[in-house]
């Protein structure tokens, strides 16, 4: 067994005690207690690893800055979440619900990342069931090792006798030390294995990236304590019923964390959209009710969205109100601007609503869009053709302009839509945008006309 010296601590209040206790003596939380490793004797992995070169201070001027390299995974869209490549030596954690393809995408990249040595440790699947999902998104990189273990000190040891320049383990939750008595995928397991990853990759300067489970209500405090831990936290989001995948950069040492990289969930795996707007936007031969395009921007990144609403007579006294990927409250508040300060009865309508490509919407500049789709629809009156918005709505039913409004312009002028609604406090842009008209509103009461009027 191995020389160590643990101690079991109380989540709650910090008190101490040698053995685990069902209820602390000194707050009276019930089951609070994790296990803690507090000193360990030289010999354990851990201790091994940790004979990196000391540092001294020095000068900000003084430090070399030849660390700037960074890795192309091949593949651009993670690239760009990672704010251009990956930097070597670092420790990124990829969360995400099950079954939304954490698995997949992380063994795409170490199949594609050419010229690579990538080692692919998996504590989930067996070797024939990573060769089937292999085959099926195909095998760029001959230097791809593929291991199946879940003892840390037995992955340790293979990564210092295969020296890879990038490791995967999938996942953290499977992982574990033998220097604790905890089950893997307990806090103190998680802690231990990532802290030990995270020393391990800071010493050899091998990139690691570690997988970790989230549940649809986030209750696995796992990969919470994990973001303090590691240099990138990369989420990996979407509907599971969609094809359609989100990867945001929820934390970035080195880069800009706004960046999202969006991909498509195919039969041979995933495939990078370089245009989202091109996919969420659909074609109709007629004009529709209830159908509004919305200029959004996702960190950095402007795209086109479609929206759309259905508003029907409540069939009892209170109203349905259902929405897909878009904050219910926000829509009651848009409903009740509308009930207000446009006068449209609202209160006898059950309204849904709906995004496309399954994505979770939180752009506030995206109200104009959703209170337009509601509009068309109330009236049962397609927009006209060409016409998209940007704006923020305001309780006095004001509109507000939309962060990076130019941007979202010129994407719009960019998919050759001809109008746009925007906000009429918006300062004019220096110059303006080609090909495009920016139709400036104030109000909400100003919205019905500028939809529905021809010019
Ligand atoms: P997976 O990567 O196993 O998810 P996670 O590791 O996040 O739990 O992805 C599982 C889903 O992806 C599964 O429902 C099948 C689907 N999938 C495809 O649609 N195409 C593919 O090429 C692959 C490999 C998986
Ligand atoms: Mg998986």
């Amino acid at each position: 067994m191995a020389k160590v010296k643990k101690a079991y601590f109380c989540k709650n209040c910090g008190f101490e005690a040698p053995k685990w206790l069902g209820r602390c003596p000194s707050c009276g939380e019930w089951n609070s207690f994790t296990e803690e490793i507090i000193a360990r004797e030289s010999g354990s992995v851990a201790a091994t690893i940790a004979n990196v070169p000391t540092s001294v201070p020095q000068r900000v001027r003084d430090i070399r800055e030849s660390d700037r390299r960074r890795i192309d995974l091949g593949n651009a869209e993670v690239n760009r979440v990672l704010g251009g490549g990956l930097v070597p030596g670092s420790l990124v954690l990829l969360g995400g619900e099950p079954g939304i393809g954490k698995s997949t995408l992380s063994l795409q990249l170490a199949l594609a990342a050419n010229g690579l040595r990538t080692l692919y440790v998996s504590g989930e699947e067996s070797a024939e069931q990573i060769k089937l999902r292999s085959s099926r998104i195909g095998i760029g990189n001959d230097e791809c090792l593929i291991y199946t273990e879940t003892l840390l000190e037995n992955i340790v040891a293979q990564i210092e006798e295969q020296h890879p320049d990038l490791v995967i383990v999938d996942s953290i939750q499977t992982i574990y030390t033998d220097l604790l008595d905890s089950s893997a995928g307990s806090v103190s397991q998680i802690r231990e294995c990532a802290a030990t990853l995270l020393k391990y990759a800071k010493g050899s300067g091998t990139s690691i990236f570690i997988i970790g489970h989230i549940t649809k209500d986030g209750t696995i405090a796992g990969p919470k304590i994990l973001e303090h831990i590691v240099d990138v936290v990369l989420q990996f989001e979407g509907d599971s019923n969609n094809i359609y995948r989100i990867l945001r950069g929820i934390k970035n040492r080195f880069g800009a964390t706004f960046e999202i990289g969006v991909f498509e969930m195919l039969d041979d795996g995933l495939h990078e959209v370089a245009n989202p707007s091109e996919i969420l936007l659909s074609h109709y031969d007629e004009p529709l009710s209830g159908i509004a395009v919305g200029a959004s921007v996702d960190g950095i990144r402007p795209y086109l969205i479609e929206v759309q609403a259905l508003v029907s007579n409540a069939a009892y006294g209170t109203p349905q109100r259902n929405t897909t990927g878009y904050d219910a409250r926000r829509m009651n508040m848009l409903l009740a601007i509308l009930e207000k300060r446009v006068g449209m009865k609202m209160f006898t309508k059950d309204v849904f609503l709906n995004f496309a490509g399954g994505f979770k919407i939180a752009d506030t500049g995206l109200d104009l869009a959703v209170v337009a789709a509601v509009i068309s629809s109330y009236y049962d009156r397609p927009i006209n053709e060409g016409i998209c918005c940007a704006g923020e709505l305001g309780l006095s039913g004001e509109v507000r302009p939309a962060p990076r409004s130019e941007q979202r312009i010129s994407e719009a002028a960019r998919l050759g839509f001809k109008r746009i609604i925007v906000s009429g406090y918006l300062p004019k842009p220096s110059k303006s945008i080609k090909g495009i008209e920016v139709v400036r509103i104030n109000n909400i009461t100003q919205l019905p006309k500028a939809l529905f009027t021809e010019e």
